[in-house]
């Protein structure tokens, strides 16, 4: 199959890049931006992109790729970081400029025979630099400029160099995904054979050769990933496969009987259902640390895992939902993107389990898995739940999570939930729920003063879950849920409604 390579110098945009490829039905994968060219020769990729990245070339240590990528005779292209490497490798110049280019330049295109081929007229490009081309090098020409930006496009033909300034992969710049095709199709020959069909009958046939007449265990949360993971390798292992669904008691209401129909009744997957609720509740008593909370849970899980193994066993694999910015992410492929949190399902397995790691979306994206989730049946009403962290309620209470702050948390969720979607605002957001903490308010209930807790609504919109946004509900919306959360759930007498966009807060508090 032909793929194009990203090398990663660092910028927010690379996956992006790799996305917009990918859309285009190339296969595309994100590697670091040292990869060796020697590696990269081996896995013959048809184009090479070098991504954007926050460095100065003229700094000192700044990031280099193995320049012998350069000899490899593969079409590359540079992206803002990515095309001043090639200016200064090839003998051009890079200063910082006196003016910081920010945001949207109008674009004057001055040669349409390649990258540029099928864009009529000018077009508004996205930049995002204050170092610049002084001098580009000699054997190169131009393809198009800025007002600021005198080589805003540099071309090599020979060499099948190219450089742009602006970033192709944001929205903001019109037919920027013309531009990434062209550079796939028109000028590194790649053809456009990546998808979601083949690559399921692909990963059918790989899991097969993998995991050969072994057994494999699979946790399922009932959330997208876990439930396509499931769906993946029933198809490739049949009753090889055992999929558990573990209630840590941290769960929403009826989440544990919808996902036992999913499994048993629509798509026909035996499921074993363990409740291990009071095993949660014991180890979290007390524990008030954000994180200590999560370490618990995800051992806690570990070792239903290995009981289950024990009844259930003997298994050589568990299989993982864990998706390709997961990987990145965590720095497993050892990528310079930083690492901007940490993962649960990526940070490793403890030893004493000794199963064989399997994670065959390890190489998606999310809106990937939700096709692929689509193509293998899995029921429309599960793809759209909203997303549940693995730790459940746990990072929506705050300090200890308790009997009383759970039972409150999750019947107050229901109601958001339920308010919502009777409105029409449950498929417009991304995740709606309430949280509870320790602060308490008066209120007066029936006749009787009442010293109660405070339940915070929280709706939240985001298209990745990386940044987010509180979601401007109408007031009579927030009112309803106000007076049914006062009157229904015991235990509460205020109600918030949480403000505070991501970031500086995150979606979960805890
Ligand atoms: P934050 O709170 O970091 O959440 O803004 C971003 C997204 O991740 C989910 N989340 C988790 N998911 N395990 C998970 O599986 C976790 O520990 C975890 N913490 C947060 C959160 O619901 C949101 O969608």
């Amino acid at each position: 199959m032909d793929r194009i390579v990203v090398l990663d110098f660092g910028s927010q945009y690379s996956h992006l890049i790799c996305r917009r490829v990918r859309e285009a039905n190339v296969y595309c994968e994100l590697l670091p931006h040292n990869t060796p060219a020697k590696l990269l020769m081996e896995m013959k990729p048809k184009g090479i992109i070098m991504s954007g990245g926050p460095a100065s070339i003229y700094v000192e240590g700044s990031p280099r790729p193995d320049y012998g990528i350069f000899d490899l005779g593969i079409p590359i292209l540079g992206i803002c970081y990515g095309h001043q490497l090639i200016v200064d490798r090839f003998g051009g110049k890079i200063k910082k400029s006196s003016v910081r280019e920010y945001g949207s330049s109008k674009l004057v295109i001055d040669d349409r025979d390649d990258l540029f081929s099928n864009i009529d007229g000018n077009i508004k490009c996205w930049m995002s630099h204050s170092d610049t081309a002084e001098l580009i090098p000699k054997d190169f020409e131009v393809l198009a400029h800025t007002d600021s930006s005198s080589s805003a496009a540099i071309v090599n033909r020979n060499k099948k160099l190219f450089g742009i300034q602006f970033h192709p992969e944001v929205l903001h710049t019109e037919m920027g995904t013309e531009i990434l095709k062209n550079f796939s199709f028109r000028i590194s020959g790649a053809a456009p054979t990546w998808n979601i069909q083949d690559y399921l009958e692909r990963t059918i046939s790989e899991i097969r050769k993998q995991v050969g007449s072994n057994r494999v265990l699979c946790a399922v949360s009932g959330g997208i990933d876990s439930t396509t993971v499931a769906v993946l390798l029933h198809k490739a292992v049949g009753s090889n496969l055992r999929c558990v669904f573990v209630n840590h008691g941290l769960l929403r209401v009826g989440e544990e009987e919808l996902v036992f129909q999913t499994f048993e009744k629509v798509l026909n997957i035996p499921l074993i259902v363990v409740n291990a609720s009071e095993r949660f509740i014991t180890r979290l008593r007390g524990i008030t640390d954000p994180e200590e909370k999560r370490m618990i849970i995800g051992d806690e899980f570990a070792r239903v895992f290995s009981d289950v193994a024990s009844e259930h066993g003997p298994f050589q694999w568990l299989a993982q939902g864990t998706l390709y910015p997961d990987i990145i992410e965590s720095g497993v492929s050892h990528g310079p993107a930083s690492v901007i949190k940490s993962h649960h399902n990526v940070k490793g397995l403890p030893k004493w389990l000794s199963l064989k790691v399997i994670e065959p979306l390890s190489t998606l994206y999310k809106d990937e898995v939700k096709r692929l989730a689509a193509c293998l049946g899995v029921p429309a009403q599960l793809l759209k739940r909203h997303p549940f962290p693995g730790p459940g309620l746990a990072v929506r209470i705050i300090g200890e999570a308790n009997h009383e702050k759970i039972r409150i948390a999750r019947e107050s969720s229901k109601i958001v939930e339920d308010e919502l979607m009777a409105e029409g605002w449950y498929d417009k957001v991304w995740q709606a729920y309430v949280a509870v903490g320790d602060d308490k308010a008066v209120g007066v209930i029936g006749d009787g003063r009442l010293y109660g807790h405070i339940a915070i609504i929280r709706v939240v919109d985001s298209a990745d879950a990386m940044t987010a946004d509180w979601v401007r509900l109408p007031h009579d919306i927030i009112g309803r849920i106000s007076n049914r959360i006062s009157n229904e759930v015991e235990g509460v007498t205020w109600v918030t409604y949480a403000v505070s966009s991501k970031p500086p807060a995150t979606i979960e508090p805890q």
